[in-house]
């Protein structure tokens, strides 16, 4: 097992590539599912949740070439095995987004259960019942999702709350349904829109992707294509942090602002001075102490929950109080000891963090428990006096590209080392 360790107290000061979204790169990799050729994809992140996707595809039948550095090719066309097994599925909840494009092209599949997850108990209900709308009879026994249908037949789906990745299936199920689909209270991400936009390249017929409605008229067949992957919003925003929180400057490349308006201006409330241009973001803090900010997650457009814990890690120093609110996931406070430990105050009532900012941090031993959890980790490390250790670092590995060798670039002092 490997271990990262953090000397802290260092402004950070440089520039950074940004990495194709996680988030993205997942659900178009098992949109290659519904093609009747192979899939090019470029700009796709290396993730350990990059491999574990194309380990189950490969389990199922796919076949897959590493073209180059960041290019991928994968030939999902014809799949031998329509089982998501167990033993993948378990290390990654979006291996759901398989469920979708098999039922869509081969009118059959068995699915693992993701089962238990660190930030809460992140059921499926949602993607079954859609599923069903849209004709497919379902049954869950033994920890699996057995469904199957002669033929998905497009209909009007409500979902009763926001979900993303159940907007995905749906969004790819509907493509080779019978007729039209619509998706009301549709999720509104980017990598929604990455995703359509992929699905439209292939032959597919949709519109609204971005918005709460989507319209997806199905088609009898979608091709193989190429498709760059949209930059990683998240990770941007863990390295607007990093520079933030150490008072130091940083100069992101290949990012996209305009889906990160809502980290953006909390940043700015935190008094860091930001600028961009079409692929680039630079944020200098100019040495100054953060100030506290308030937040309450939400979805899209909205502050992403997938920042709260990074946001938690700033508040801890900020010259202040603020209170952040979790609305998405009911659980997603773990690394709230973990910072405590720092010498963090900070405290929980319900769903909210409190916290009252302390001049600085002390380096701790700590345990990584999930991915973003892990990252504010990483940035308090970066700011407090002192080494930190984070055990389990792979947690981090599934969303962050060579977290440790970027923020070298930037003049840190953190190493992987193997216990
Ligand atoms: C996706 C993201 C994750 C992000 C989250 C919220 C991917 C691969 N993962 O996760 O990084 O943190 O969106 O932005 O894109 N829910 C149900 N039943 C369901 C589905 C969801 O009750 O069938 C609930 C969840 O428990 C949660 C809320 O809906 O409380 C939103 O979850 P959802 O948007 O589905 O998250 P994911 O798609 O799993």
């Amino acid at each position: 097992m490997y271990k990262l360790v953090v000397k802290g107290g260092i402004p950070l000061s440089g520039s950074v590539n940004i990495a194709g979204s996680k988030n993205a790169a997942l659900p178009i990799l098992f949109a290659s599912i519904l093609a009747d050729g192979p899939l090019k994809l470029n700009n796709s992140p290396h993730l350990s949740d990059v491999s574990t996707t194309l380990r189950l595809l490969m389990d199922m039948g796919a076949e897959f070439i590493l073209e180059s550095d960041s290019s991928l090719f994968v030939d999902a066309s014809n799949l031998t095995k329509l089982v998501a097994d167990y033993n993948l599925v378990k290390t990654m909840r979006a291996s759901i987004l398989t469920l979708g494009p098999m039922l869509a092209k081969y009118g059959e599949a068995k699915v693992s259960l993701p089962g238990g997850c660190a930030i809460g108990t992140r059921p499926v209900n949602l993607h079954l019942k859609a599923l069903e709308d849209l004709g497919a009879q379902i049954e869950v026994k033994g920890g699996y999702i057995y469904a199957s249908t002669k033929k998905l037949i497009g209909t009007d789906i409500h979902f009763e709350q926001v979900t993303v990745t159940a907007t995905e299936n749906i969004l790819m199920a509907a493509t080779l349904a019978e007729g039209t689909t619509t998706i009301h209270n549709a999720a509104q991400e980017p990598e929604i829109i990455d995703l359509a936009n992929c699905l439209t390249k292939m032959g597919a017929k949709i519109t609204g992707a971005g918005t709460s409605i989507i319209n997806i008229e199905g088609v009898s067949n979608l091709s193989g294509v190429t498709h760059t992957v949209c930059p990683d919003r998240i990770e941007a925003g863990t390295y607007l942090i990093a520079a933030a929180i150490t008072g130091g400057q940083v100069t992101l490349k290949k990012t996209k602002h305009q889906s990160m308006r809502a980290i953006i201006e909390k940043l700015i409330e935190s008094g860091a001075d930001i600028k961009y241009d079409e692929n680039t973001i630079t944020l200098n803090m100019k040495g100054k102490r953060p100030s506290p900010v308030n937040i309450r997650t939400s979805a899209y457009p909205n502050f992403p929950t997938d920042m709260q814990a990074q946001f938690c890690a700033l508040n801890s120093i900020a010259d202040g109080q603020a209170t952040i609110t979790e609305t998405i996931f009911e659980n997603r406070f773990m690394h709230i000891p973990e910072l405590s430990r720092m010498g963090a105050n900070l405290s929980l009532e319900g769903n909210t963090v409190i916290s009252k900012g302390v001049k600085s941090l002390t380096g701790a031993n700590l345990m990584a428990t999930d991915l973003r959890a892990s990252a504010s980790l990483v940035l308090a490390g970066l700011a407090a006096h002192g080494t930190t250790t984070i055990e389990r670092v792979y947690h981090l590995d599934r969303g962050y590209e060579t977290i440790e060798e970027k923020l070298k670039l930037l003049g840190a002092d953190i190493e992987r080392i193997q216990d």
